[in-house]
């Protein structure tokens, strides 16, 4: 039996607050009257224990490893489906029909090209510039050139924005990437797919026909279905933040990505694979682990443990099978990186220390092998990120808008800093 209320003893006085339950998954105790009825905050600074919104979008089970968008298991999807197909599910709530996911792939079609200026915009920065830095200041630029969809009381013009992000994701980062290694933008092709194009911008030269390899295709559409929405993470949730204030969806985005940059967050697969590379061969492995377990040492086995995630992250599983076929369809027998992930992964999970803390590997560990595979570098693997996640933020970006509710997010704090004190002049000082 679900309890309906909970009742907080403040000193004296007891105060019941309403609980909320959702379709499935934990319920929420409604604190929003607690400070008016007891001039106290709660306190969760990394938000373990604090849902900081209603959501239908994403579901994830962290105990039993379950991850559904929108009811349906990542495997299934991941399975069967294509990125454009989640992505109108994410959007819209339901699977399309056919001519809906016909309508709307052309709909994302016609938005692939990036307006011809901001290929000038691209010429301000060095051509060493880490391709994130790129992608935060090119989406947040974006404003400057759409203004006809930035009024977000408008509907129309909200899924005009959304369109245009997830369609000028891939062509913006593949501009970033051509721009780092001093080759041409190459314009995306409206007969191909989404991941398909994404290649064909990426690794096509003037100089000669580029055929996109199907095999990588659908391997890299289904890393962007895996990498699609998680929730309320970190940069979900600063997308949400800044939102709330009205901010137009370009600069949300832009702040989305800013903060998936962080080696804690969607950085780890850039960092996961220097660390592989940094153990080098099995017979490290023991020293890293030593490392990842001393108090004292910074280090952490980047690609493992996380927030929700108390058993495997899903997705790595499907992220694990799909370097295997990445591997084989590119005749990569023995991988030494891949070699140290699996015994790495072996060992920590049968030491005692990751059992305890729960420490699992998450889709960030195998998909930077995948991604270096396919010929991007690690500066590119958590542009590849922000760009399958772009959906993600749009949709909970768009869900927020659309909450009749909704209002300003402004956290308060617990202050323990100096109480009033009256001014001094320097010569009393
Ligand atoms: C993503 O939130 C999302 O959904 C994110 C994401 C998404 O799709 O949006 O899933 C994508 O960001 C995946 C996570 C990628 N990050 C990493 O792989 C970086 C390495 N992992 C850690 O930094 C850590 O596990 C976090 C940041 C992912 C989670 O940190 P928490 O939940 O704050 O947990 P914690 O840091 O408090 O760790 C709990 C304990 C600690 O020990 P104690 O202080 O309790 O003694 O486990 C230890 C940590 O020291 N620990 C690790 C570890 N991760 C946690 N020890 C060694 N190696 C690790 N990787």
């Amino acid at each position: 039996m679900t309890a309906n209320s909970a009742t907080v003893k403040v000193g004296d006085k007891s105060v019941d607050l309403p609980v909320k339950a959702g379709s499935i998954g934990p319920s929420v105790i409604d604190i929003g009257k607690l400070y008016a009825q007891t001039g106290m905050f709660t306190f969760d600074p990394g938000f373990t224990s604090t849902a900081s919104t209603e959501s239908q979008i994403t579901y994830i089970d962290g105990d039993e490893g379950v991850l559904l968008y929108r009811g349906y298991p990542i495997e299934q999807l991941a399975e069967h489906g294509d990125f454009l197909e989640t992505c109108y599910l994410l959007l819209y709530g339901e699977l399309p029909t056919a001519s809906q996911k016909a309508d709307f792939v052309y709909r994302v079609t016609r938005h692939t090209m990036v307006h011809e200026q901001m290929a000038r915009f691209f010429q301000g920065f060095r051509r060493d510039a880490h391709p994130m830095s790129v992608m935060v200041a090119s989406v947040g630029a974006l404003a400057a050139f759409y203004h006809d969809s930035t009024d977000i009381s408008d509907e129309n013009q909200r899924m005009v924005a959304s369109m245009r992000m997830i369609a000028k994701m891939p062509t913006l980062a593949a501009m970033a990437f051509k721009y780092s290694i001093g080759q041409p933008f190459v314009f995306p092709k409206n007969d191909l797919d989404y991941a398909a194009n994404f290649l064909h911008m990426c690794f096509a030269v003037p100089c000669e026909e580029y055929k996109v390899n199907p095999v990588l295709a659908r391997a890299l559409d289904r890393i962007f279905i895996l990498h699609a929405d998680h929730e309320q993470n970190a940069s979900t949730s600063t997308v949400r933040l800044a939102g709330s204030s009205g901010a137009n969806p370009f600069a949300c985005i832009a702040a989305g990505i800013a903060c998936l940059w962080g080696p804690a967050h969607g950085g780890a697969n850039e960092a996961a694979l220097k660390m592989l590379g940094e153990i080098g061969t099995v017979d490290n492995i023991p020293k890293y682990i030593a490392k990842a377990k001393d108090k004292n040492d910074p280090f952490r086995l980047m690609g493992f443990g996380h927030r929700v995630y108390k058993n495997y992250d899903p997705r790595a599983k499907i992220m694990q099978k799909t370097t295997h076929d990445v591997l084989n369809e590119l005749g990569v027998k023995d991988d030494p990186l891949l070699d140290v992930a699996l015994e790495l992964e072996r060992i920590a999970l049968h030491d005692d220390y990751f059992i305890e803390k729960k420490l699992y590997p998450n889709i960030d560990f195998y998909s930077g092998i995948t991604l270096k595979a396919m010929g991007f570098p690690t500066s590119m693997f958590t542009v590849l990120f922000a760009v399958a996640r772009t959906v993600g933020w749009i949709a909970q970006w768009k869900e927020m808008i659309e909450d009749p509710s909704q209002k300003i997010g402004r956290p308060r704090q617990l202050y323990t800093g100096a109480p009033r004190r009256d001014y001094l002049p320097s010569t009393n000082r």
